[in-house]
């Protein structure tokens, strides 16, 4: 086998949530998001001959054929123009593996399309050496939504907020201008539920089409957008918890009021969010919660006071509150080579 081309890149939480989408994989609002560094998909994809006319593509799963993941591959492929001539030429090999259990709580299809989406783009790149990051970002965008924010980071944002000039919806940009404050955030990943999730995305994001909220929460999540570029610049605590927290809630109440709904808060979650709310005015420590699409929590802190929030957190692996816990910090994108 020839080399490989490696792509190794990361997951993302958003702390203002994309959560409906139209058109070719277009977002109904903007949405912000920290880059993880632990939480990863590595791919290795490799060039062989080929043997017939036929598009010819195998993948590996950690180390194993996954037949469901190779036709979501697959057909996200021959969608693209831009990987047609790889197709045609060659055929393809992929071997991927997360760095985290599948279904962790853990966006893997963003680290996955975003590894996918850069390794398939480097190699229809030939020769040349500047990696095209921006669309990179937007292939990764059309095979899972959230994968465009993976490529920037600390924070990244996705979607046309119609005051901030470089923003859109095809592609994530990075966020500069970022205060101390927030240069160095921690994400405690709880873990209350280890099954498969209980609604896809696809299926969440449709259920946002005819919702009686839909307006208002797109207009909610954009202005939240813009609350948060002002935090992140301001470095101001209080006002990063006010919107991730409502953001985390927010999406959740959107889902529990769809036609078809989904309450994905276990016991556990509910009693976690009660105990870091306590914990927080009790301290006077910047802690904070948010979720995505299922019972999970992701803790949010800066580093600077990791030493007081460590006995907290263990706790609840102590008394059995959760399953395991994934420690992650915020990072500056993927690596690809
Ligand atoms: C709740 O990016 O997984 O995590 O575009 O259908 O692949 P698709 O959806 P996906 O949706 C993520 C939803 C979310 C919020 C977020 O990450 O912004």
């Amino acid at each position: 086998m020839n080399n490989p081309i490696t792509a190794r890149y990361p997951s993302n939480i958003a702390l203002v949530k994309y959560w409906g989408k139209h058109g070719n994989q277009l977002p109904c609002n903007a949405s912000l998001s920290m880059t993880l560094s632990q939480a990863y998909t590595e791919v290795n994809l490799f060039l062989q001959d080929k043997k017939s006319e036929e598009p010819e593509f195998t993948f590996l799963f950690n180390g194993k054929p996954k037949e469901s993941f190779r036709q979501r591959i697959l057909k996200y492929i021959l969608k693209q123009k831009e990987f047609s001539g790889l197709l045609e030429d060659y055929a393809l090999h992929i071997e991927s593996q997360n760095s985290f259990p599948h279904s962790a709580g853990v966006a893997s299809s963003a680290s996955a399309f975003a590894a996918i989406a850069a390794a398939l783009l480097k190699a229809s790149q030939g020769d040349e050496t500047d990696f095209p990051e921006q669309q990179a970002s937007r292939l990764a965008r059309l095979g899972s939504g959230s994968a465009c924010r993976s490529f920037y980071g600390p924070f990244a944002l996705w979607g046309k907020l119609k005051d901030i000039p470089d923003s859109n919806d095809e592609f994530a940009i990075r966020l500069g201008d970022i205060h101390e404050n927030f240069q160095n955030m921690r994400d405690s990943i709880l873990i209350v539920e280890d099954k498969s999730k209980s609604v896809s995305s696809s299926l969440g994001h449709s259920l946002m089409e005819g919702h009686p909220f839909a307006e208002s929460r797109f207009k909610q999540a954009n202005n939240h957008c813009m609350d948060m570029l002002k935090v992140l610049k301001d470095g101001d605590f209080q006002s990063f918890i006010y919107i991730t927290e409502r953001e985390a809630l927010s999406l959740h109440a959107m889902m529990m009021t769809s036609r078809e709904y989904f309450m994905l808060m276990q016991p556990e979650t509910v009693k976690i969010i009660d105990e870091v709310k306590r914990f927080r005015v009790d301290t006077g420590l910047p802690l904070c919660y948010t979720l995505d699409a299922g019972p999970n929590i992701h803790l949010l802190y800066p580093k600077t006071i990791e030493d007081e929030i460590t006995p907290f957190v263990n706790n609840f692996l102590h008394n059995h509150t959760i399953k395991s816990m994934i420690n992650d910090y915020s990072g500056r994108g993927g690596i690809i080579s």
